[in-house]
């Protein structure tokens, strides 16, 4: 296939490792944020916070995280131009959702009196969503996830690497970062950058997908 949505996202594959000396440029990064604030959510939650890591003193911090577990990740911390932290909101609740609908309110998207049947109903749904504990968590984590896809589909375009991780200590990620996350919670995050052309032995591999019939059913 030739479209060039197909050839973003052949060309895109996760980096194991980054030349430290290239950085990403300041409008890129724009471009970057503008995409993941853009990404859809259910019920247009929102539930996310993304922090982006930058200075030396943040990667530091980040790099510190590594102590315990994924160190095989951990070298992204300083050698990557950015990494991007995606938190959630563990516990989506009724004055989250008025920010959303102030907002649609500001837009006129929505009228003052459909107000308390709007939040009322987006409550009722964020509801059903708890475990048995109370939390929404799964559901406001799932959200993140499309901002993740999003970015990676970005950074494809833009022809900029990346390195999505799993592999973080979200413990110690919830520490270092209190202050930024402020009670969100982060289970994954990407590296940004581009690739150390000799030393990365990912790059350039064929792309190993299983087959269409395998994952489409047609019908
Ligand atoms: C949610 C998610 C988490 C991942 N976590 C890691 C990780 O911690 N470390 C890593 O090197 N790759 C990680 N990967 C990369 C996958 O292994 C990779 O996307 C997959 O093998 C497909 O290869 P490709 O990205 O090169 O197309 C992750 C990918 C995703 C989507």
């Amino acid at each position: 296939m030739t479209h060039s949505i197909i050839k973003d996202l052949s060309a895109r594959y996760t980096t194991k490792q980054y030349d430290p000396s290239k950085r990403i440029s300041a409008e890129n990064i724009e471009i970057i944020k503008e995409a993941i604030r853009l990404s859809a959510s259910s019920i247009n939650s929102q539930p996310w916070k993304f922090i982006l890591i930058e200075s030396d003193e943040a990667k530091n911090r980040l790099d510190a995280t590594f102590v315990n577990k994924y160190q095989p990740n951990r070298h992204h911390a300083k050698e990557a131009s950015h990494i991007i932290l995606f938190a959630h909101n563990p516990n989506y609740q009724r004055d989250d959702h008025k920010k959303v609908l102030d907002i649609n309110v500001a837009l006129g998207r929505l009228k003052e009196e459909k107000y308390d049947a709007a939040l009322n109903g987006a409550l009722h749904f964020a509801d059903l969503l708890r475990d048995e504990q109370g939390s929404n968590a799964t559901w406001t984590k799932a959200q993140t996830y499309i901002a993740l896809g999003n970015a990676l589909h970005t950074l494809a375009r833009l022809g900029i690497d990346s390195t999505p991780m799993e592999g973080i200590d979200s413990e110690l990620i919830g520490e270092v970062f209190t202050d930024e996350l402020n009670g969100y919670v982060c289970h994954v995050a990407l590296a940004m950058g581009y690739h150390a052309d000799a030393e990365d032995f990912n790059f350039g591999l064929p792309k190993s997908r299983l087959a269409t019939e395998e994952v489409f059913t047609v019908i």
